[in-house]
């Protein structure tokens, strides 16, 4: 996926760069934490130039503040998949499989660096304010929105729909907010290395001489078509003997709740969701 030698070459850097970096970590173990840290000696203005990379290549996911959006909230002090810099540095390098976050191939080492430490800046920021009660909407979750019946969160409920238990690291209150009330707006992708970003959960219509059936699709080749229902049901359909198939990019199967949850309902349960962090 490498455009041309240069940055084939460049990422070849990084690696021993980083590599080097790891190594030196470890011989000078015994000092401080932040003299050993390639993002210690950090100016102002390195900061600012990550910040406008930030703008550039992140934003988009992330939100212009870092605060979240398609990707993960960056205003937190701890990162999960980033517990020290030499990691947080790799990772904006190499991105994280099979999410949406990509790696970030065209940038050389200096650029990454500040990018890193720009990051790093974002999470000495307040949180977030909650916009409601997190109590109040677990109850809300439990009782009124039949939410468990479509998605797993602890290990409870069905998997139709994404996983819960982290969904607070991924996203923050705003589109948590939209994705409650307008399941349309955003659907969550995946990066993919041949296809590039693809939509995670594609929702498809297939009428046969049995009846119209409509799913989430789990596989499909040129002869076949296997979904799955909001029941968890599984079908497999031969798509030469179909009447039709449609593919509903942009469209959810889970409804918009705007209408069924007061707003007070909506911010608790937002609330609710942004608390569920998964294990740190
Ligand atoms: C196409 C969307 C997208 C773009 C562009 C993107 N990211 Fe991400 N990023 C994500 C997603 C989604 C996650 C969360 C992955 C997961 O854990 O499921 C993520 C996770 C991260 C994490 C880990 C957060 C944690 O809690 O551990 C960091 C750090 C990060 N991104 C930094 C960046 C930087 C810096 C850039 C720009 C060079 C960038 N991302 C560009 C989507 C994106
Ligand atoms: C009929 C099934 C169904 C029901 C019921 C349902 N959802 Fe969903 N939900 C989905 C599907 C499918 C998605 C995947 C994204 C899309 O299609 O919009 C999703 C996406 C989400 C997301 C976005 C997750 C992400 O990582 O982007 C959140 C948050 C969410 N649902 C919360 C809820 C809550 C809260 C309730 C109850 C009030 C609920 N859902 C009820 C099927 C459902």
């Amino acid at each position: 996926m490498f455009r041309n030698s240069r940055n084939n070459k460049s990422v070849a850097k990084l690696a021993i760069w980083l590599i080097s970096a790891v190594l030196a970590g470890q011989h000078f173990s015994a000092t401080a934490q932040t003299a050993e840290s390639p993002l210690a000696t950090l100016t102002q203005n390195d900061l600012n130039v990550g910040q406008t990379l930030f703008q550039t290549h992140c934003a988009r996911c992330h939100g212009m503040l870092g605060e979240g959006g398609e990707g993960a909230n960056l205003t937190q002090a701890r990162l999960r998949h980033a517990p020290d810099d030499i990691a947080l540095i790799s990772l904006i390098a190499t991105g994280i499989p099979g999410t949406a976050m990509p790696g970030s191939w065209t940038l050389n080492e200096t650029e990454l660096l500040r990018l890193a430490g720009y990051v790093r800046a974002l999470g000495e920021l307040p949180a977030e304010v909650m916009p409601g009660d997190a109590a109040a909407g677990e109850l809300v979750y439990q009782t009124k929105g039949n939410c468990a019946s479509c998605h797993i969160l602890d290990g409870a409920g069905n998997g139709v729909g994404p996983e819960l238990s982290e969904v607070g690291r991924r996203r923050n209150a705003d589109y948590l907010r939209r994705a409650v009330t307008n399941p349309d707006a955003d659907q969550p992708r995946i990066a993919t290395r041949q296809r590039g970003t693809i939509n995670a959960f594609l929702t498809v219509r297939v009428v046969s001489e049995y009846g119209t059936y409509e799913g989430m699709r789990i596989n499909e080749d040129e002869f076949s078509v296997q979904m799955r229902d909001i029941t968890g049901a599984i079908y497999s359909f031969d798509k030469a003997k179909l009447i039709s198939y449609e593919k509903g990019f942009g469209h959810s199967l889970m409804p918009g709740y705007g209408a069924v949850l007061s707003e007070q309902e909506v911010d608790d349960v937002v609330s609710y969701l942004m608390s569920l962090k998964g294990e740190v």
